[in-house]
């Protein structure tokens, strides 16, 4: 078992690079599978997500090289239609892909799909509906799905019931290679969604619109290599912002996309933390105590669900009542049983969450449930007195590039623990 132990109460001060994102690298990675060719891929986070997706492709028949911390080439030329190697599979939800990327190449598919999580159940009807709309046969049978289409894709008009970041992408991939014209519409708009589709462009699709709700890809016969760099990691960016705010001090986020943050910066600084925008970089800092506020997560560019977590803890700071509607998940709270133990007060019915605050936080034992709910455990032990231990804290590893080095970098007194008899995390909770 991993563990963190936080011996928090100490601002943060000083400067944090951001890395790549994750939802746009485990996506590209995937996607990658479609070229003839080499492709390099740069700003690649050293996350735990992106080590399995690197080795499922390799076992799939792609060529990886590492080229240097960030960066690596794939060459799918050789890779071949196997079924992916299901213990692996299994452990990230992000192998979805996989099925959108096989089929548009190969014309077959045969993945394994990854079981519930704990915020709710994830369904792929979407991505089905997307793939079947495009002229293939699916099944899903014993935890798998099997996709054909034997006489290739067929370009055609996709309208989603639901905007859905996963299908919008998947679809995207398959329909790349398709013969003729494919148009997706009510899909998701986040900067991962536009950062897929310029890799793909990069590598010789003809993708347009993404960003805003109708997306429209002209079939291409072959992608054949090129370089990319993938943006920056909006929720990584968020989640040290709210660290500031929870924890206070004085932080330059460095190499991210401002415009990207808007939806995070805004609220934060509606809660009273200083926000100074750079072409590339932030500097929050926290000048004075919280207010309380209210937060609806939202499809991009509304307040993302992947950071309702963080902002809870940082309303357990503010003063006030601050209120929290979760709209994209189920059941995305239970994290706040553990902020509880810690002495915050938080009410949760349904989807609903109601955050009396300023509460002073106390460091105890406590358990990160999935990664962004480990990402809000590591910022409530910043902000609370005393020794706070986060087990389970491999989650955090599957999103976080180095984050012990990062916040030990700006003042955080945090040390990470291997203990014997790690639970399989990624099994339970792929993101
Ligand atoms: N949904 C369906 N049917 C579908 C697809 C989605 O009902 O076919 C529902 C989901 O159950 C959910 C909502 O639609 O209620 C939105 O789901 P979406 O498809 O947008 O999410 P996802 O693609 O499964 C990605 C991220 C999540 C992030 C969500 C929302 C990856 C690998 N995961 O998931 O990231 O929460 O988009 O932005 O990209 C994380 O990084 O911690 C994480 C969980």
């Amino acid at each position: 078992m991993t563990q963190y132990v936080i011996r928090g109460g100490k601002p943060l001060n000083g400067e944090v690079v951001i890395s790549g994102a994750k939802n746009a690298a485990v996506a590209i990675l995937p996607a990658a599978l479609l070229v003839e060719g080499v492709c390099r891929i740069e700003n690649i986070p050293d996350i735990s997500d992106v080590r399995l997706l690197l080795q499922i492709v390799e076992q799939m028949g792609v060529s990886v090289r590492r080229l240097s911390p960030g960066t690596v080439e794939l060459d799918s030329t050789h890779a071949r239609s196997i079924k992916a190697p299901d213990e692996l599979v299994r452990k990230i939800r992000a192998s979805y892909y996989l099925v959108g990327a096989l089929l548009g190449r190969f014309g077959h598919a045969y993945v394994a799909l990854p079981g519930g999580c704990n915020f709710g159940p994830r369904p792929i009807d979407q991505h089905i509906k997307g793939f079947e709309a495009l002229g293939a046969q699916t099944d899903i049978s014993n935890g798998s799905v099997i996709a054909d289409a034997p006489d290739g894709l067929h370009g055609c008009r996709i309208y989603l019931d639901i905007v859905s970041v996963g299908a919008t992408m998947n679809i995207m991939i398959a329909a790349t290679l398709a013969s003729g014209t494919t148009i997706i519409e009510n899909c998701a708009k986040e900067p991962h969604v536009v950062d897929l589709a310029n890799f793909l462009n990069a590598m010789g699709a003809h993708i347009s619109g993404a960003g805003t709700d109708v997306i429209k890809i002209r079939g291409v016969k072959k992608l054949s290599g090129g370089a990319y760099t993938i943006i920056p990691d909006q929720i990584e960016a968020g989640t040290y912002m709210a660290a500031v705010a929870a924890a206070g001090g004085n932080v330059v986020v460095k190499n991210i996309i401002p415009k990207h943050m808007d939806c995070i910066t805004a609220k934060l600084k509606e809660m009273g933390l200083s926000v100074a925008e750079y072409d590339d970089s932030i500097r929050v800092q926290k000048t004075r105590p919280l207010k309380a506020a209210r937060v609806k997560t939202m499809p991009y560019p509304g307040f993302p669900t992947d950071m309702q977590p963080q902002i809870t803890v940082c309303m357990t700071q503010a003063q006030g009542t601050s209120m929290v509607t979760e709209s994209i998940y189920d059941t995305r709270f239970r994290y706040t049983a553990e902020l509880c133990r810690m002495g915050a007060s938080i009410d949760v019915s349904g989807k609903i969450a109601v955050v009396d605050g300023p509460r002073e936080l106390e460091g105890c034992t406590v358990k990160a449930f999935d990664l962004r709910a480990g990402a809000a455990m590591v910022i409530a032990g910043l902000a609370a007195e005393g020794t706070t231990i986060v087990e389970g804290a491999s989650y955090i590893e599957r999103g976080y590039e180095r984050i012990i080095e990062k916040l030990r970098a700006i003042g955080a007194d945090i040390t990470r623990e291997e203990l014997q008899d790690d639970p399989p995390a990624q099994q339970e909770n792929p993101a």
